[in-house]
């Protein structure tokens, strides 16, 4: 096999030959090319994701996704090799803070529950009480004792949604997702008018004011289920353009509309098809973390699976 071919069909076929060879499974998140999509074992929210990747038997994963959800996984599956074809694919979001950065203002708060977005480091993961993801954020901060203050990090747009739902007492950190952040209530609105007969679904990483303005607020693959479900015909959508792929690819009767064109993560369209033949072949870049890191990670990890999806 040349690994040059440009044929992405010989490419793919190749990956399946590795993956079986290999005893390897592909897990890719819903924002990836949609090459990438069309090949995976699962694809799916960094929910879906986690808990495939600490249920397999797979003896390798093989992420297509970001940094943080292939540690996620090696956390989870340690005994399994991770492979995050491409290394440099972060998020800038789980980059707006440090595990030194929590320590210090837990010291200022006293005594405080933190949960922390599972879009963080597995450092930042190990400080926390317990991680949440777009899917059951709101049922983790409502599994917290009712006599604790919260801290929620990093994502302060997640978190003022959950303060909304839920009524607790919730401080936050002042991150973000730049991609999610950067769609304005003004462009919401503009798009909305132009498709009064369309349904605005929107992630809760967007802005509180873009959150009003929704009719569904939901994680990506809560999306998916939403539209699948849902008797609606026309639906505008608020979260990275890489969800168009399989929303139309289920529901080619639909239509979808970005809430704004430029919602697109350029660490999420990092992997292509030659990357992941490269990992399989080379086994390489793995994802480790030491174990003093791991088990108070995987502490917080596990308590978030324990609780359902909103
Ligand atoms: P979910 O797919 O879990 O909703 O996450 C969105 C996201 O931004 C992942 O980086
Ligand atoms: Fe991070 Fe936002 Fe990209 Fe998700 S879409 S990986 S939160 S920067």
């Amino acid at each position: 096999m040349n690994t040059e071919s440009d044929n992405p069909q010989k490419i793919t076929e190749r990956i399946g030959q590795l993956l079986k060879e290999k005893n390897a499974i592909l897990l890719v998140h819903n924002y990836q090319l949609p090459e990438i999509q069309d090949i995976a074992d699962l694809c799916g929210d960094s929910l879906e994701l986690s808990m495939k990747a600490s249920e397999t038997d797979a003896d390798v994963i093989v992420f297509c996704g970001v940094h943080f959800m292939a540690e996620t996984a090696s956390i989870l599956s340690p005994d399994k090799t991770v492979l995050l074809p491409v290394e440099t694919a972060g998020c800038p979001m789980a980059d707006m803070i440090t595990a030194k950065g929590l320590r210090d203002l837990k010291q200022k708060m006293g005594d405080v529950e933190v949960i922390s977005y599972v879009n963080t480091t597995a450092e930042v993961k190990a400080e926390s009480d317990i991680c949440c993801s777009s899917a059951n954020a709101v049922s983790v901060a409502n599994s917290v004792d009712p006599q604790k203050q919260i801290l929620m990090t990093p994502d302060r747009n997640l978190a003022q949604y959950t303060r909304k739902q839920t009524g607790r007492e919730i401080q936050y950190w002042d991150g973000y997702c730049p991609i999610h952040n950067n769609l304005s209530a003004q462009q919401a609105e503009k798009v909305k008018a132009a498709h009064p007969d369309a349904l605005f679904l929107a992630h809760p990483e967007c802005p509180p004011e873009v959150l009003d303005l929704a009719d569904v607020v939901k994680s990506t693959s809560g999306m998916i289920s939403y539209v699948e479900e849902s008797d609606h015909r026309k639906f505008i959508i608020g979260t990275e353009a890489g969800i168009l792929h399989p929303l139309s690819q289920a529901n080619p009767e639909k239509v979808f509309l970005p809430a704004d064109p430029g919602m697109i993560c350029a660490d999420m369209k990092k992997t292509g098809l030659r990357d992941v033949l490269r990992a399989l072949e080379e086994m390489t870049p793995v994802v480790n973390v030491p174990e003093d890191i791991r088990v108070p990670a995987k502490r917080a990890l596990d308590r978030m699976l324990a609780v359902p999806r909103d």
